[in-house]
């Protein structure tokens, strides 16, 4: 069963030309999904849809078997989803620890140690403590991304959105990456990442194809090595 579905889902910029056209993708639970396509072929306007920033200018989006566009979307992008972003939208004058307590208490979840939480959750994609209270403008790239996954990842989200979230890393800290993002796959979560890395690719159950220029899409069953546990 579908957590979230998409039905004939298309999207305008401009109300003229469609980025999106007549999408029909579901994204299940304990999966980890791919999304990839060239540069421009509506990957990121895809990710905003599924984030409800933006709402498709056709077709519809259910999450939970709800119309997206009905629901409290500042509830559901505080609660249900963790999104990286592209650009990591971080706040670069807060430490990295800062900046995904923020994101602890926005989500209104009752999770008590905060600051605990969040270096765990730095230290999980292999942040130390001293970099976790450092000011994000004078984090790398890369540290900045880790940063950006640590804060999806940290309030415990029924989905994780990721758009290119191993862009900036040497091979060694993507695979962490992949590991980390299969992982919470495997805890059930929903996760939809945007790739041009066909090593992430290789690792999705599932990967959802955007054709350029914008009027077709395919979905088929990743390559992954180890394919996910049979449900009881
Ligand atoms: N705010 C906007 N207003 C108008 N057009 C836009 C806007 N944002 C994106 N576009 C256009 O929509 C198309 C899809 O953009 P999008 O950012 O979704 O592509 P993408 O697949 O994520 O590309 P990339 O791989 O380069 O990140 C592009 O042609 C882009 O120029
Ligand atoms: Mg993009």
């Amino acid at each position: 069963m579908s957590l979230i579905s998409l039905h004939a889902v298309g999207y305008s910029y401009d109300g003229v030309s469609a980025v999106l056209r007549d999408l029909d993708w579901s994204f299940e639970p304990g999966c980890f999904h791919a999304i990839v396509g060239r540069s421009g072929a509506g990957k990121t306007t895809a990710l905003s849809l599924l984030a409800g920033l933006a709402t498709p200018t056709s077709g519809k989006i259910e999450f939970d078997g709800r119309d997206l566009a009905r629901l409290d979307r500042y509830r559901y992008r505080r609660r249900d989803v963790g999104v990286v972003f592209q650009s990591f939208n971080l706040l670069p004058h807060l430490t990295a620890r800062e900046n995904v307590e923020l994101t602890l208490r926005a989500s209104g979840k009752p999770i008590r140690d905060k600051r605990r939480v969040a270096l765990d959750r730095l230290a999980g994609v292999g942040l130390s403590q001293e970099l976790a209270d450092r000011r994000v403008l004078k984090l790398s790239g890369g540290e900045q991304q880790r940063v950006a996954i640590a804060r999806a990842l940290a309030f415990d989200p029924r989905v994780i959105l990721a758009d290119e979230p191993t862009g900036n890393l040497d091979l060694t800290t993507q695979e962490d990456i992949i590991d980390l993002l299969t992982a919470s796959a495997r805890e059930g979560k929903c996760v939809i990442v945007v790739t041009h890395s066909p090593e992430v690719a290789q690792c999705a159950d599932q990967v959802h194809k955007l054709q350029a220029p914008h009027l077709k899409s395919t979905s088929r069953r990743g390559k992954r090595k180890h394919p996910a546990p049979a449900t009881p």
